[in-house]
């Protein structure tokens, strides 16, 4: 495999940025191999800790299947009955569970950049890695959906690739950004209502013109509508979003013939997508979900043999 700044530098996986492209095709070969293969690497006796501060089925669960198909003893932490109830601070349970053996810390939470500050005072044997930070950033959900349409299209750099709804309040749309421009992805373009283009869009050209967007799509990512975000300027009139942005087999016709449908999960059927198109031939969202354990195992794979 060829030389790594993931290898190099750094003992975490923290956002997309920190890789080069070379990582990044490194990364997505190696986990395409481990599908095809079923191959499992074997790191046996190393604990992996989920501390999930924010609800999740995909990440958490793929996450648990990938260390303990790598014989990995996995900790699912259980923030409510912890001792953070007792007024004890994140980055002294980190502290506490690296003391422990812990290997791994996968980490969710609603503060931007809190899996990077606990990175900062981990001790040397831990890696942290970041399974989404408020809206900021969601690493590994690019990484897995880059695999998707790499067993699908032979090139990433030709693609057209629109992402469709709810920017603003999407860490999973900045990580594609930002992936989208490492790997230069000519066509990027980000499909909102203009309340909800991302103020400062990492890369891609925004549109609120949904057909506009979509014409000649190699791929569509849809996203989910973020209620749970929302800040008053947010709110809009979702019966006419759902008019206008949801995701239909008429509103593919303008994409490409053979156009990928994405979503990260979780989907509100009927709103930003609907249900025939979620079960329909251009779908890849199940194949989504599969390829997160093989995307994760590549990860924490590639962190455990580098530091060990
Ligand atoms: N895509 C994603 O992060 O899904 P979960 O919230 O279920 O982990």
């Amino acid at each position: 495999m060829a030389a790594s700044a993931l290898r190099d530098a750094v003992n975490h996986f923290l956002n997309i940025q920190q890789l080069t492209p070379i990582d990044v095709h490194a990364l997505l070969e190696r986990a395409i191999f481990l599908k095809k293969s079923q191959f499992f690497p074997v790191f046996e006796q190393r604990v992996l800790a989920n501390l999930f501060y924010e609800n999740s089925t995909r990440t958490r669960v793929s996450f648990e299947l990938a260390a303990k198909r790598m014989g990995m003893i996995v900790i699912n932490f259980d923030i409510a009955r912890s001792s953070e109830s007792k007024g004890e601070e994140i980055r002294d349970t980190i502290k506490t569970l690296a003391s422990m053996g812990i290997d791994v810390a996968v980490i969710r939470h609603v503060d931007e950049g809190l899996p990077h500050a606990m990175a900062e005072c981990a001790p040397a044997h831990l890696h942290v890695i970041n399974a989404g930070d408020g809206t900021q950033a969601h690493p590994t959900q690019a990484m897995l959906d880059f695999m998707t349409i790499l067993e699908h299209k032979s090139t990433l750099s030709d693609l057209k690739i629109a992402i469709v709804g709810n920017l603003k309040h999407s860490r999973v749309a900045n990580s594609l950004q930002s992936m989208c421009q490492l790997l230069k992805v000519k066509h990027l373009t980000l499909v909102a209502p203009e309340p909800w283009l991302p103020t400062y869009p990492v890369y891609g050209e925004m549109t609120s013109s949904l057909k506009e967007g979509i014409t000649d799509a190699d791929v569509v990512i849809a996203l989910r509508v973020q209620r749970e975000r929302f800040s008053s300027e947010d709110h809009i009139d979702l019966l006419q979003y759902q008019r206008d942005y949801r995701i239909s087999s008429t509103s593919l016709l303008c994409a490409k013939p053979d156009v990928m449908v994405m979503h990260p999960g979780p989907i509100n059927r009927g709103v930003e997508i609907e249900s025939d198109v979620v079960e329909g031939p251009h779908s890849c969202i199940w194949q989504q979900v599969q390829n997160g354990i093989w995307m994760r195992m590549a990860l924490i794979e590639r962190l455990l043999t580098n530091f060990s």
